[in-house]
C-alpha cells in the first residue's frame, strides 16, 4: 500500500516525538534521518515494533542518509541543540544556522519543494533562514512554536479555572521567545474569553506562565527541553496540511505587511491546508497588542541580522 511520507530531520527528543505523534495516529508513514548512527534506525524500528500492540499499519523507518527522505510532502526539521539551563532561545542561534544551512541546501538536491516545518530554535529565525537558503515559497516554509505556545496557554488556563482543558482555544503570536505576545482576548472557554471570566492578576498570571513555559521545563530537565508538547503540535500541522483541513493555527511565517511588518519571520493565525500556509488571518490587534507584536518583530530581526545572509 502506498501511503503519503513525512520527513524527520533529527532523531533526538523532539524528533522521535514528532514520529511518535504522527505514526500513533496512522495519518502516514514516516521516515526520520540523524547523523548519530543507529539512532534514527534503532528509534524508527522500535516504533514498528509497537504498531501490533498499537493496532496500526503506518509505519516508519530510520536513515543516516538524508536523500533517503526523498518523496517526502513535509519535511519536519527538528536537527540541532536544545537549550540547557541558563541559555536563551537566542545563545542557540549561531550552533544551529550552520546545521539548518547544511540540511536545507541537501534537501534542496533531491526535493524540489517540499514543505517545511521547521522546529529548531531560534525558531522564527531559523525558520528565516530554511525560507532564504532554500529558496523555497513562502507558503511552504512554515515554523511551529504558536501551536505549542497556545496549547500551553490552554493547559494554564485550564488549570487556573479547573476547567477541562478540551474546552479552552488560546491564541499566541509573535515570536517563540521571552516577546511572545498572549493574546487573552482571543483566548477563549467554550467561546467565553477568558477576560470576562477571570481578573487582570489571574489573567497576567496565565500570561507570565505561558511565556516561561520552555523555560520551567528546561529547569526541570536540566539536560534538554521540552518534547511531549512539541511532538503533538508538530502532529497539529501536519494533519492540517495532509488531511487539507484548513485549521487556523498560530504559525512563525514570512510577513509581507501583514501587521504592518516586512522582511520578518513571526507568529501569526494562518490557514493552513494542502498548500502550506492558505490564507494570513489579520486579526483586529488593539494597539497594545499591536505594539508587542512590533517590539517582538524588531528582536527577531536583531538576531535575523546575525546570520550574515
Ligand atoms: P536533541 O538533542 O534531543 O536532538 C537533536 C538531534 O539533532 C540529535 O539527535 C542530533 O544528533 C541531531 N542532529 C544534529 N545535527 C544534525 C544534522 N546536521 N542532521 C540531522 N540531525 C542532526 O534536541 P531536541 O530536544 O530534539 O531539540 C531539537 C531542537 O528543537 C532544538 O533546537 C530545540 O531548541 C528545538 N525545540 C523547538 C521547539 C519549538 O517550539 N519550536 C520546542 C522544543 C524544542
Ligand atoms: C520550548 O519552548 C525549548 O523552545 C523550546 O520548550
Amino acid at each position: 500500500m502506498s501511503r503519503k511520507l513525512v520527513g524527520v530531520v533529527g532523531a533526538g527528543n523532539v524528533g522521535a516525538t514528532v514520529a511518535q505523534s504522527i505514526v500513533n495516529t496512522d495519518l502516514c508513514d514516516v521516515r526520520v534521518f540523524d547523523v548519530v548512527e543507529g539512532l534514527p534506525e534503532g528509534k524508527s524500528l522500535d516504533l514498528r515494533e509497537a504498531r501490533n500492540a498499537d493496532y496500526l499499519d503506518c509505519s516508519c523507518f530510520g536513515t543516516n542518509n538524508l536523500k533517503d527522505l526523498n518523496g517526502s510532502e513535509i519535511i519536519v526539521i527538528t536537527a540541532g541543540f536544545p537549550r540547557q539551563p541558563g541559555m536563551t532561545r537566542e545563545d542557540l542561534l549561531n550552533k544551529n544556522a550552520d546545521i539548518i544551512r547544511n540540511v536545507v541546501t541537501t534537501v534542496k538536491t533531491f526535493n524540489p519543494q517540499p514543505i517545511i516545518i521547521m522546529v529548531t530554535n531560534p525558531l522564527d529565525v531559523m525558520t528565516y533562514l530554511a525560507l532564504k537558503i532554500s529558496g523555497f515559497p513562502k507558503n511552504r516554509v512554515i515554523g511551529m512554536a504558536g501551536v505549542l505556545d497556545s496549547s500551553r496557554m490552554a493547559h494554564f488556563v485550564a488549570e487556573k479555572l479547573n476547567t477541562s482543558v478540551k474546552d479552552v482555544r488560546a491564541m499566541v503570536l509573535g515570536s517563540h521567545g521571552d516577546s511572545m505576545v498572549a493574546i487573552p482576548r482571543f483566548t477563549t472557554v467554550s467561546g467565553i474569553p477568558i477576560t470576562n471570566l477571570l481578573g487582570k492578576e489571574d489573567v497576567d498570571w496565565i500570561c507570565q506562565k505561558t511565556r516561561d513555559a520552555g523555560a520551567e521545563i528546561v529547569a526541570y530537565l536540566k539536560k534538554g527541553s521540552a518534547f511531549y508538547a512539541p511532538g503533538s503540535s508538530v502532529s497539529v500541522m501536519v494533519h492540517s496540511i495532509l488531511k487539507d483541513e484548513k485549521r487556523i493555527l498560530p504559525c512563525s511565517v514570512f510577513l509581507n505587511g501583514e501587521y504592518k511588518l516586512n522582511d520578518v519571520v513571526i507568529g501569526v493565525p494562518v490557514k493552513l491546508g494542502s498548500n502550506g500556509i492558505e490564507k494570513i488571518v489579520e486579526v483586529a490587534l488593539n494597539n497594545d497588542e499591536l505594539s508587542a507584536l512590533h517590539k517582538s518583530a524588531e528582536i527577531i530581526k536583531n538576531n535575523i541580522k546575525d546570520l550574515r545572509l
